[in-house]
């Protein structure tokens, strides 16, 4: 096994249930990040499991390029109406994850405008301070310096923009950010037009994932950047790799916003962990494209639309509608998991390590900071984040502890997103643990 790290030692999970996951020495641990915001349904629910045994019993696999099954046009067309009205119409491509998917929607963002007669049309605008995924197409358009940085001799870039963050506002904005919202839309449209007829897409994260910690747009940014790139033939690809099926209280982050992207990716709260999935929605402009022109999406792995992965997928879909799950992720309605988290993390802010939190329904930051009237970082060296992270697991709760949200070396921060079927005495007990291991790690 190539670890992830050679010099930290891992405990060895063996089993799960609900919003814990026991490892083989009998420790149990409350999972408050969902893995790395993966699980939304709660850990070892066992219906997943029987649709995945049934289909595998039934037809383990056979290639998309002979065949096509019941799971995947069901789930597909399930998964259509999931994502709304504006992608009635469209089609899904199903992968094994995020980068996958992320690969995928560039090469569709290529083809729709090769299609259309855009053949000049090639570049992917993105973001600085994102993160789309591990594979170098997706590393190109990712903006996080560390996971990036020593493969990039080896990627094609184009522009990255920069990213609204109203803690650390550049603008020093009194209106919310709409001004500086304005504002990073404004650089989007120089981009564009700097590239000259060559741009094919532009894509982002609705919300800034792990990579700023669960930042929110300013109000207007969204609608001006679609605006900026419906009006210059640009692709609109939203990446709710994390954000998607629920997290955030909507079935998709970007319906917060009224925008309606041309292509959508999702993965991890799609099969909430239990198969290697993702997908890929492509809006029915996109889709009739290539229908009426080659006839054929130039793109393809062995695995996609894999049976198992897919009847994992929908059995995960049917019990997130089944028991409520998105509405019990959205913290502006009262007495969900999502406004318990809200008001329990937000008690966080009395401590001085403190400098903001952030976020919205199960997708929520914590940020740290040296000082708080200045906002300074601690150094990098220290691994705050990392620390705070650690003395979590010891005390048996789950978070994902990044760096890098101020510059891309130094910023500390605690991403959370539980199962949403967390109560909020757990809730309460996680917030609890956060605390003190703030504290022990000053
Ligand atoms: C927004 C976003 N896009 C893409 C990815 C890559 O997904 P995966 O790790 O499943 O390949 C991630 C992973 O964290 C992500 O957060």
């Amino acid at each position: 096994m190539l670890r992830r790290s050679f010099r930290k030692p891992y405990p060895v999970a063996v089993r799960g249930e609900g919003v814990y996951v026991w490892d083989a020495d009998g420790n149990r641990y409350l999972d408050f990040s969902g893995s790395a915001a993966v699980n939304f349904i709660g850990h070892g629910v066992r219906e997943i499991a029987g649709a995945m045994a049934e289909q595998a019993r039934q037809l383990e696999f056979v290639h998309t390029s002979q065949f096509t099954t019941p799971v995947a046009e069901e789930f597909a067309q399930e998964l259509l109406d999931f994502a709304g009205e504006h992608f009635r119409g469209g089609a899904v491509y199903f992968t094994c994850g995020g980068s996958e998917s992320v690969e995928t929607a560039l090469k569709l963002a290529r083809q729709y405008q090769v299609e259309i007669g855009q053949k000049n049309r090639h570049q992917i605008l993105s973001r600085q301070q994102s993160y789309h995924g591990a594979t170098l197409g997706a590393l190109a358009v990712s903006g996080n310096r560390k996971r990036r940085e020593i493969y990039l001799p080896m990627v094609r870039e184009f522009e990255h923009t920069g990213v609204p963050y109203c803690y650390r506002c550049a603008f020093d904005c009194t209106d919310s950010c709409y001004h500086c919202g304005q504002q990073y839309a404004a650089v989007l449209e120089h981009s564009i037009e700097a590239a000259k007829g060559e741009a094919a897409g532009f894509i982002f994260e609705p919300m800034s994932g792990a990579t700023l910690g669960a930042v929110t747009p300013p109000p207007g940014y969204l609608q001006a950047i679609a605006e900026i790139c419906h009006r210059h033939g640009v692709l609109l690809i939203a990446d709710e790799v994390m954000t998607g099926m629920g997290r955030t209280g909507r079935n998709f982050a970007v319906e917060h916003w009224g925008i309606a992207p041309d292509i959508l990716i999702t993965a991890k709260g799609l099969s909430s962990g239990y198969a290697p999935l993702g997908a890929v929605i492509a809006s029915k402009k996109v889709v009739d494209a290539i229908a009426a022109g080659s006839g054929a999406f130039l793109h393809g792995f062995t695995y996609n639309a894999h049976p198992v992965s897919l009847a994992a997928g929908r059995a995960v879909l049917r019990r997130v509608r089944s028991v409520n799950l998105v509405h019990a992720a959205d913290s502006e309605v009262a007495g969900t998991a999502g406004a318990a988290l809200k008001i329990a993390l937000e008690s966080l802010r009395d401590l001085e390590a403190v400098g903001d939190v952030r976020g919205l329904g199960l997708l929520c930051g914590i940020e740290f900071v040296a000082d708080k009237k200045t906002k300074a970082p601690f150094p990098p060296e220290k691994n705050f984040a990392g620390r705070v992270g650690q003395a979590c697991l010891r005390r048996g709760l789950l978070v994902y502890p990044m760096q890098g949200c101020v510059d891309g070396v130094a910023g500390d921060h605690l991403l959370i997103a539980p199962p949403a079927v967390i109560t909020p005495e757990e809730i309460g007990w996680a917030v609890e643990q956060i605390r003190a291991a703030v504290k022990e790690s000053i």
